[in-house]
């Protein structure tokens, strides 16, 4: 089917507890991987690029080749630029097809992350594209975006309904206690937070962070009214684990070995197989409308 926005694909995930898992991908290869998760849970999935896999693909082929696999698929696949922080670029995403876009202004001051985050939401949404921004700051690395540890700021709950209010953004990222990249301990999430946050707005909520949450944490975060759940390094891990060394003189003499699809379909497999324990544990499958 045609591709939709994030506003549709979360619409009922608070209702219905359970969060849609938006999973950040490189290259067609992993995309193509996250989809076969979907459709084999029959599930409803967020494909998520960084402002650098944007570069390294090209946005024009990109969309073409996400837009294409959506097409070819009968569950709702929503394409989202995550965590962007040039404004030109975000705007380019929106008229070129993308059907949600993140505004990370949340190194900024409130007042502007607000003042910034509208202006891309009134931009966005006149070309019916849903907008995610984010109040708090994540520590650790997602790509082009890196918070030092002592820098990161968790979401206060009192900020959360004129933000929301004033923005009029699709989907809100809170900061309650994970952080990007691989984990040195178990992260120690702030469900008080969580609970207060929820409180105060209706707002579809995004956990970030994904990688390295244990399944509990993730579960009582669903059951609780998360509505996204994002998660990215542990994709490229798969991926890059799957894609076995092949030495100079098996690439010269075994049959098969010079043929990059057959590094490729393995890890492909791979991240299908790993995406899809995600979507059961997020309570999304069979969710596919
Ligand atoms: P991880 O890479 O830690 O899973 O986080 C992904 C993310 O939050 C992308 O925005």
């Amino acid at each position: 089917m045609a591709l939709v926005t994030l506003k549709e694909i979360l619409a009922n995930t608070r209702k219905e507890q359970y969060a849609v898992g938006a999973f950040n991908f490189s290259c067609p290869e992993d995309a193509e991987g996250i989809v076969m998760a979907g459709v084999e849970k029959k599930a409803p999935v967020i494909l998520q690029v960084s402002m650098n896999a944007l570069k390294y693909n090209g946005l024009k082929a990109l969309v073409g080749y996400i837009k294409g696999m959506a097409e070819s698929v009968e569950i709702p696949v929503c394409l989202h630029l995550d965590h962007a922080t040039d404004y030109d670029l975000i705007r380019e995403c929106v008229r070129e097809g993308f059907t949600s876009v993140m505004v990370d202004a949340s190194k900024k001051p409130y007042e502007e992350n607000i003042a910034d985050s509208r202006a891309i939401v009134e931009y966005a949404h006149s070309y019916g594209v849903s907008v995610e921004a984010e109040l708090g700051m994540l520590g650790g690395r997602e790509e082009n975006v890196v918070v030092a540890d002592a820098s990161a700021a968790m979401t206060n709950p009192e900020d959360v309904p004129r933000f929301v209010q004033e923005t009029g953004i699709d989907a809100l990222a809170v900061a309650i206690g994970t952080a990007h990249g691989f984990y040195k301990a178990d992260p120690k999430l702030d469900f008080i937070r969580l609970e207060k946050i929820l409180q105060l707005t209706d707002c579809p909520l995004v956990l970030h962070g994904g990688t390295g949450v244990p399944e509990e944490d993730f579960r009582r975060c669903v059951q609780m009214g998360m509505s996204k759940i994002n998660y990215g390094t542990a994709i490229k891990s798969v991926f890059v684990g799957a894609v076995a060394a092949v030495t100079p003189d098996e690439i010269q003499k075994v049959p098969g070995k010079q043929d990059p699809r057959n590094l490729l379909k393995p890890a492909k497999i791979a991240v299908a197989k790993h995406v899809g324990e995600k979507i059961d544990i997020y309570g999304s499958t069979g969710k596919a409308w």
